[in-house]
């Protein structure tokens, strides 16, 4: 690690420990443990928990979090969130009162160049959350075929440069491949145009950056992967919380959130249900909840985050997400 003193400032802060668990809740999963904030006041308001699942895919931050949150109850595993029923299998528990998901990467990572996820600091292209994976950004910039990343940084970063910026990467690969946060943000910020660079815009690579870091990590394919379990990981009346900070992640989560609200999956035109399917979730956030302004003005990272709750009915046999 080349910080010093890495921080984290955890989002939604009193709306996710408000729903995190219900009121005699004893088992929490924080699949995205990170520094461990939200957990950390999490414990403070619900001191009758025993036992904390703290599921991080990255090894390193999970050490590092020991110091920050040393409570005994903890109990951490290097896994992805859609892990969750092994962990909770390996220590024989058959189910959490509350999870957590709080997507995306933490400062800490953010801060470390070595791990490659900020074009403000000079590191190696990297981005895996988990260094286990072979898949880097570097691989990505340097071999995909141009529709590929211009369809990646279009759709996970929203890029209306998309095709200025992957030619400009498909002409400085063919000379030399780019291998570094820096060269990579200094040929982003020279394809798109001087008009969009001005001080109210935001740094011209945050788009591609964060495309990358979304294919590098398949960071949609595991929220898919996370809400097929998820269900079967909760005790009945057990709370689910997600936070997400990309319109693509949320609309998995809203519509997970629905369809398992609505139960009955009939076409609108049947004239009674035919299919018998119970709901088996209830929302507990009828519209997704946001950071005020006091909040983004100590915190700019929680502008684009939003938290989605449901809580399980006590119903048993649900259909697979
Ligand atoms: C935004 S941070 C969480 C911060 C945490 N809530 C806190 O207060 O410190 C996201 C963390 O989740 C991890 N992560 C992201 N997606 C994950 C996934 N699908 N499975 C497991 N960990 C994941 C990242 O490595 C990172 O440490």
């Amino acid at each position: 690690m080349n910080n010093h003193n890495p921080m984290h400032v955890p989002v939604l802060l009193e709306a996710v420990v408000r729903n995190a668990l219900p009121e005699n809740g004893k088992i929490f999963a924080d699949c995205t443990f990170g520094l461990g904030g939200h957990t950390k006041a999490i414990l403070e308001e619900y001191p009758q928990i025993t036992k904390v699942f703290a599921v991080d895919r990255d090894a390193e931050i999970l050490n590092y979090s020991i110091d920050k949150n040393p409570d005994p109850r903890i109990a951490r595993f290097q896994a992805k969130a859609s892990e969750l029923p092994e962990v909770l299998e390996h220590t024989g528990c058959k189910g959490a009162d509350g999870i957590l998901l709080d997507l995306g990467v933490s400062s800490y990572q953010l801060d470390s160049s070595e791990r490659g996820f900020s074009f403000m600091r000079s590191g190696p292209l990297d981005m895996r959350m988990d260094k286990r994976d072979k898949i880097t950004a570097e691989n990505i910039v340097n071999t995909y075929e141009k529709s590929e990343l211009e369809h990646i940084f279009f759709e996970y970063g929203e890029e209306k440069f998309a095709r200025r910026i992957t030619d400009a990467i498909i002409r400085k690969r063919a000379e030399k491949t780019i291998t570094t946060t820096e060269d990579l943000a200094k040929i982003i910020c020279d394809a798109v145009p001087a008009a969009n660079k001005s001080k109210k815009h935001i740094h011209p690579a945050t788009r591609v950056f964060q495309a990358l870091r979304i294919e590098v990590n398949n960071e949609l394919g595991e929220i898919e992967d996370f809400l097929a379990v998820a269900l079967d990981c909760l005790n009945p009346g057990g709370h689910l919380s997600i936070i997400s900070f990309h319109s693509l992640e949320d609309r998995l989560i809203k519509n997970f959130m629905q369809k398992f609200a609505k139960g009955c999956d009939c076409p609108p035109n049947f004239p009674v249900c035919v299919c018998g399917k119970k709901p088996t979730l209830e929302v507990l956030t009828k519209k997704a909840i946001f950071a005020d302004e006091d909040e983004i003005a100590v915190n700019p990272r929680s502008r684009s985050a939003r938290l989605r709750c449901c809580k399980k009915i006590l119903t048993v046999n649900h259909e697979k997400a």
